[in-house]
């Protein structure tokens, strides 16, 4: 029987791309996505077209009042598409970039962003947990930012730090279910994340890229092939750790 993962935001960007390497790598995909349905659609078929089932629903992690319905419709694809199988593997990588300054930033901002980056991944894992098989894991999106600085992402890197600080606690607190737990840290990837600006802002994308040792900044390409490593056999006394996957920058 295949493997079973489930990634949050995979309706493009990195979440995308690491739906596509997990399909490679044998495992059947349920993804969300929030805004973006026909997009959705799109994953959905190249995943069926490598041969994986797959199934995308709905999901918004601004909030968790909607997370009762999110698990009722997870349970019923689960039912319905893959022959009320558990999850194996959960990628927690749904969010967004949002520049603020510590003088400027609006406590509406800042919940905006410890919902997502934040609330939300915890609260989703805890609930996801009685819908996994043991012996699988768990992927948390952190990022460079963790360990470097830039103006404008203390809100988004200090949140970022505590989901890889819990990424440890969990992988301890899950280890006797099997379940390894591990931090992907991307650096900075050409998608549509903070508005584009590493893809579409030349004079961004040209420091990002002489700042990196392998001098150019990321593509989704480059991230979705270690989650899925992360999601193998391969990797399998990998846990607890921080990857950071940016090409060598700032180092
Ligand atoms: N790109 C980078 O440079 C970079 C670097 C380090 C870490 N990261 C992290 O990598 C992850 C993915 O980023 P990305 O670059 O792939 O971004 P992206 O291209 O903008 O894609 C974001 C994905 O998350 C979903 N999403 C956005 N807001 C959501 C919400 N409120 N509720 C539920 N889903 C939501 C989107 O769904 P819709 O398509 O339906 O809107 C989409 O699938 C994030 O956690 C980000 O912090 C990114």
């Amino acid at each position: 029987m295949n493997k079973l993962a489930l990634v949050t935001g995979a309706s493009r960007g990195l979440g995308k791309d690491m739906a596509l390497n997990l399909a490679k790598k044998g495992l059947d995909i349920i993804f969300t996505y929030n805004s973006k349905a026909d997009e959705a659609e799109e994953v959905a078929q190249e995943i069926v077209k490598l041969g994986q089932k797959s199934a995308f629903l709905q999901l918004s992690v601004d909030h968790q009042d909607g997370f009762e319905e999110f698990f009722g419709n997870l349970q019923k694809v689960l039912n319905e598409k893959f022959e009320g199988r558990k999850i194996d593997f959960l990628i927690n990588n749904a969010g967004i970039g949002l520049p603020t300054v510590l003088g400027e930033t609006e406590e509406k901002t800042f919940d905006t962003l410890m919902n997502i980056h934040l609330k939300s991944p915890y609260f989703l894992t805890q609930k996801m947990l009685t819908y996994m098989n043991d012996g699988g894991g768990i992927v948390n999106i952190g990022t460079g930012l963790t360990r470097f600085s830039m103006v404008g992402y203390s809100v988004y890197a200090g949140l970022k730090a505590a989901i890889t600080t819990i990424t440890k606690y969990w992988a301890l607190e899950l280890g006797k279910r099997q379940i390894r737990v591990n931090t992907v840290a991307p650096g900075a990837i050409e998608t549509d994340f903070g508005g584009g600006a590493v893809r579409d802002n030349e004079q961004i994308n040209r420091h990002i890229s002489e700042s990196t040792a392998l001098g150019r900044v990321g593509l989704p390409e480059d991230i979705g092939s270690v989650v899925a490593f992360l999601c193998t056999d391969d990797s399998k006394w990998i846990n607890g750790q921080r990857i950071e996957v940016s090409g060598g920058v700032n180092l």
